[in-house]
């Protein structure tokens, strides 16, 4: 069965009701996807997951962006995989490389596994981000460092599991810095990702499991990506927030 292409887009901690309703009303007007070959998905913060809903065109699903490691309960500030089930949002965003490497926040390989899991446990399904900072692509660590993060996801998934998967490839050096991964970098990951899951997994998840790169994704970048055999879809940052996420999430035809 061929991969259904994906564009996820990642409005991160930006907007306001204003700012949503406008970008959604640019959305709304671009051609159903319904019975299309993409499935499309918008994150946004967790505080306007409703209104974002509200407006929103019903073929296009809704995301947030990380959840609370295990059960609710006495864990001020956070929000469960429970709740966010609850509030009929289908998926989470988790393990963004802002979350792993922001002084503030520092989310082990360990955490993301963690949280990945108990997400997928509770009926969630997982946009699961990895990359590599620019001095590790440097140092020769690209490959070592996506399937390190990789390995600590799948030791807690089962196989069955990984049906509600998308990996997100995102290069730390690419994201909102304007300098995108070339086609064949993209490519390149994207096969050893591929690789890694099939031997560490399954045959048949690695074939079926879609991978998305993320970083400096544009209208004017996404087709030649998107022609490349392992380049599933996108994560999209910036322009998720613009009216050229609708010739982005075009890209797949
Ligand atoms: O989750 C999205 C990525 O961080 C990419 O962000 O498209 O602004 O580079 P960007």
């Amino acid at each position: 069965m061929p991969r259904k292409f994906f564009v996820g887009g990642n409005w991160k901690c930006n907007g306001t009701r204003e700012s949503i309703s406008k970008i959604i009303e640019e959305f709304n007007k671009g051609p159903s996807v319904a019975d299309a070959d993409v499935e499309v998905v918008i994150g946004c913060p967790f505080v306007y997951a409703d209104y974002t809903r509200e407006k929103l065109r019903q073929d296009w699903a809704l995301s947030v962006q990380n959840c609370w490691i295990g059960k609710g309960g006495a864990f001020t500030g956070e929000i469960s995989a429970e709740m966010i089930k609850d509030a009929g949002i289908p998926w989470v965003i988790l393990g963004h490389s802002e979350r792993r490497h922001l002084p503030e926040l520092k989310e082990s390989d360990e955490t993301v596994a963690i949280k990945v899991a108990y997400a997928l446990a509770n009926g969630l399904k997982v946009m699961a981000c990895i990359g590599e900072l620019l001095e590790e692509r440097e140092g020769g660590q690209t490959q070592a460092v996506n399937e390190r993060q990789l390995k600590a996801i799948a030791a807690k998934l089962k196989e069955e599991d990984w049906k509600n998967v998308v990996i997100a490839y995102e290069p730390v050096w690419a994201i909102g810095t304007g300098k995108v991964a070339t086609p064949e970098q993209a490519q390149e990951v994207h096969e050893q990702v591929r690789a890694w899951v099939a031997s560490n997994v399954s045959p048949s998840v690695a074939a079926e499991v879609r991978i998305l790169y993320g970083g400096s994704v544009t209208a004017k970048n996404s087709a030649e990506l998107a022609g490349k055999p392992d380049v599933d879809g996108f994560l999209v940052g910036g322009a998720s927030l613009k009216p050229e996420f609708l010739d982005i999430v075009a890209a797949y035809k």
